[in-house]
């Protein structure tokens, strides 16, 4: 066992992943390949209805587009966060009911609204300008579209800078101060019906803190928008809960979060005379521990430092290169063996900064060992590419012991998908 990843286990030699011996995976399905654990999935969605048993939640579909997991998610009782038509498209083939479903984004087309509302989904809106944008369309329409209000709520959230969203600088969200008057100005609008206010302040948050202050800003804003004589009935507080990643890093449970979170809101709602629904979007929480990446090594090459080359690169797995993120190696075909060599592993991606893991003391390795690269589920697979002419790799789900395909790995002709040559070419 792993630290607290129960469903990774060292068994002769071999690492598994719940009963499933993961040499045995990459030789049936091939390499690279990502492989999730079913339980994982559904324990750690039930962690967050323990933790919050009065709240919605709506798993982040960007953090894994898997119809697989999203049907999995929406049987444990998620909705859904989605970002674009795609996201809510495989949410709603996966099941996911569309009253439990919020339309976010910063830059939603005239099509993307008509296709929300004609969807029948709830939007967050951005910008006091896409208010008017919208209460047209819904107008033109004959439709009404059900509203949050996405607050900028101005909090640092001590994470990497390319992921944090609730800075006062960042693109996301309607300034705190005029987030009361456009709230307002909606509940007269045609066609528009605001139902509460919305915030994420950012991903891969280590420390509950920040959570407490988005939340009482919240709760200012929304003390304001009753001041204003509005009704409020929803308070999504985004996703952005982080996963312990590197071992010395631990992270807060949902259950940390309920504790800094729920008193706050419990409270202000109390002073208020409100009674909300509360809303979360977590995705990494949910899925990130879930997911293995394997990848076969290649090359051991001897040089100024010892490389690792493998057959997955930034292509796969994009973060490392990125945000500079560290995901844990394991030797899948090695496991329990002492670390004795240093190396860095690097992909296939005719890049220098195809690196995904810098300097780890790992047991000896050679040509055809496979390295498991944990914590891979959120924005893993979603963030894949075909750079450098390479097809995406597979994905598995992992129940018990056995293991199912549940996204087959491209073939090259995928790289084709849509091309065609202009006839005068030929
Ligand atoms: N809700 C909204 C509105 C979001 O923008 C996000 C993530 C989430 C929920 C889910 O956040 P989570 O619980 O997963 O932290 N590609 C980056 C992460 C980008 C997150 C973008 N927004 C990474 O690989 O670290």
């Amino acid at each position: 066992m792993f630290g607290p990843k129960s469903h990774l286990t060292a068994r002769k030699g071999h690492l598994f992943l719940e009963d499933v011996d993961l040499i045995g995976l990459a030789e049936k399905f091939g390499t690279p390949l990502y492989a999730t654990s079913e339980a994982r999935l559904r324990a750690n969605i039930s962690a967050y209805h323990g933790a919050f048993p009065d709240a919605d939640k709506y798993f982040a579909v960007k953090a894994n587009g898997n119809l697989t997991v999203l049907r999995i998610a929406a049987q444990e009782g998620m909705g859904a966060d989605v970002f674009s038509l795609g996201e809510l498209y495989v949410a709603r083939l996966a099941g996911v009911p569309k009253e439990r479903i919020l339309y976010n984004g910063n830059s939603k087309s005239e099509a993307d609204h008509r296709m929300a509302l004609q969807a029948g989904v709830r939007m967050s809106v951005d910008s006091r300008e896409e208010l008017e944008y919208l209460s047209k369309t819904a107008r033109d329409l004959g439709r009404e579209a059900e509203i949050l209000f996405r607050v900028n709520p101005d909090v640092s959230p001590k994470t990497h800078p390319k992921i944090a969203t609730g800075l006062r600088t960042s693109k996301f969200g309607i300034p705190a101060e005029q987030v009361a008057g456009t709230y307002q100005r909606a509940v007269g609008l045609a066609g528009i019906k605001p139902l509460g206010l919305h915030c994420h302040i950012g991903s891969q948050i280590l420390d509950v803190s920040p959570f407490v202050e988005a939340m009482k800003k919240m709760m200012d804003i929304a003390g304001a928008v009753v001041a204003a004589g509005c009704e409020i009935g929803i308070i999504d507080i985004g996703g952005g809960l982080g996963i312990q990643y590197n071992p010395d890093a631990p992270a807060p449970t949902p259950a940390d979060l309920a504790a800094g979170v729920l008193p706050v809101f419990k409270e202000r709602c109390y002073e208020l005379g409100i009674a909300p629904k509360l809303i979360l979007e977590p995705g990494r929480s949910i899925v990130a521990d879930t997911t293995v990446m394997l990848t076969r090594v290649n090359v051991v090459k001897r040089a100024h430092v010892n490389f690792a080359a493998c057959d997955a690169g930034f292509n796969v797995l994009a973060r490392p290169m990125l945000y500079d993120s560290y995901h844990h190696v394991l030797v899948a075909n090695r496991a329990g063996s002492p670390a004795e060599e240093t190396y860095t592993v690097v992909g296939p991606i005719c890049e220098t900064g195809d690196v995904l893991a810098k300097e780890r003391l790992l047991p000896k390795l050679e040509r055809g060992d496979v390295l498991a690269f944990l914590d891979a589920g959120a924005y893993g697979f979603s963030m894949a590419s075909q750079y450098n002419g390479q097809p995406r790799p597979a994905e598995v789900l992992v129940f018990g012991g056995e293991a199912e395909l549940t996204r087959r790995a491209e073939d090259p002709s995928a790289l084709l998908a849509g091309q065609r040559i202009p006839a005068r070419l030929i």
